[in-house]
Formats: C-alpha cells, structure tokens, sequence
C-alpha cells in the first residue's frame, strides 16, 4: 500500500515558526528517530496540517513512508508521549488515537482537554481492550490561541497483548475529533475545544471538567 514519495510535500514550502511536535514515540520521518531515513525527514514536523484537508491524517506520512515499528505497546500497561517545541499557543486541546486501517479511521485512547500541550510529558494506558497488530499512533491538538489549525502527527507501532478485535475496538471507542482541516467543522480562537466524546481516559486542564460543555458542535 505504501511507496516511496519523491518529496511533493517538502516542495510546497510550508515552513512555518516551531510550534509543537510529538517527539515519542517518533513520528513517521522524525528528527529525533534514529533510524528515519534521512532524505525524507520533516523539519517542519511542527507545521498543522494544510487548512484545506489535503495533508490530512497524518501529513499524509501514512502513505508514502515505509512501515516500521518505533516501538511496541503492551495493551494495560502505562507509557508516556512526550512534545517538543517553542510554542504552545496558550495549551489547548489533544487527543491521542490509534488507527488499524492506515489512518483511513482514528479512535480516541486519551484526551487532554484544556491546557495542552503545556506540559512536555503525558502518561497514558493502551487499554486492555485494544486490538494487536500494526497501528498508527497519532497526537493531535487544537491550539486555544493562534490561526485554527489542526495539528497531527502520527508513529508506526506494534500492539500486543490486547483483548479485543479491530471492529470490536472501533465500535468501542469514539472518532479521533477533526476539524480546521476543510471539513465544515472549525474551532474558535480564545475557546477551548471540548471534545463531545473524549473516551474513557481524559485529562482535563485550564479549568475545564467532565461538565464543561462540548465545543464546537460540529
Ligand atoms: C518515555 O518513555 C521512554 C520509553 O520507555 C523513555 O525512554 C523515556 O525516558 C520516557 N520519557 C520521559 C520524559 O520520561
């Protein structure tokens, strides 16, 4: 399914100011991964995605980069994801997802809600009712301040030890929140992104709570 891209994407020439980018597990065409492959490596990994939807998921890395594991998660133990970067753009909010079908679809493992990404380092479970397999890992983030943006970058990895199957998972856990990406869906600036459906594992900053309402409705 996958093959070698020239380098279309680099050539578009959207470079922009460092923001945010996920620095564990290492993304496809990292900086920080050891074993990319050099020639094809993102040093504008902290960019968002194109606001017109055509780099979406992924910055479109799911398809032209070769599959490797980064690393391998156990389903029910904990692991840490970690960011990297200058600007937070006053926190926000993330979502860590996992895709079984080469990010045509994205379920929700863990929500940060309000406040993220302002610490560098957040824990998570992979829960015990994950499917095993290849998976794409995928960080997105809704900044609170700035241009409306979606940023999203994504790791391949292995799971093991889970419990469930992939349609089991999926009919599990909720749809990876989207928008900002030409999908009629948008974010507004100064108003936290409170995501409708954040699944069973949140973590909730900048004064938000399980009763604080969804926003934006889309
Ligand atoms: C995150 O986990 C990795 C892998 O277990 C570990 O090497 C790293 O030190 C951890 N990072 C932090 C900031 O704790």
């Amino acid at each position: 399914m996958r093959f070698t891209l020239a380098f279309g994407l680099l050539a578009t020439g959207h470079f922009a100011a460092a923001h945010m980018e996920l620095s564990w597990p290492y993304p496809l065409r990292s900086r920080f991964d050891p074993q990319a492959d050099q020639s094809t490596i993102d040093y504008s990994m902290t960019s968002p995605l194109l606001a017109d939807g055509s780099n979406f998921p992924c910055k479109g890395y799911q398809d032209d980069t070769t599959w490797r594991a980064t690393t391998t998660y156990t389903a029910g133990e904990t692991y840490n994801m970690t960011l990297t970067g200058s600007a937070t753009h006053g926190g926000g909010s993330c979502q860590l997802s996992l895709s079984y079908d080469d990010g045509a679809t994205f379920k929700v493992i863990q929500s940060m809600i309000g406040g993220c990404p302002l610490q560098s380092k957040y824990d998570f479970t992979m829960p015990s009712d994950v499917a095993n397999g290849q998976a794409l890992f995928a960080w997105s983030w809704f900044n609170l301040v700035g241009n409306r943006e979606m940023y999203m970058n994504c790791a391949d990895v292995v799971i093991s030890g889970g419990s469930g199957s992939v349609a089991a998972f999926e009919s599990a856990y909720p749809d990876m929140f989207v928008a900002n990406v030409g999908n009629g869906c948008s974010s507004v600036e100064g108003q936290q992104t409170v995501f409708a459906d954040p699944g069973a594992q949140v973590i909730y900053g900048a004064g938000l709570s399980a009763t604080s309402p969804a926003f934006p409705s889309c």
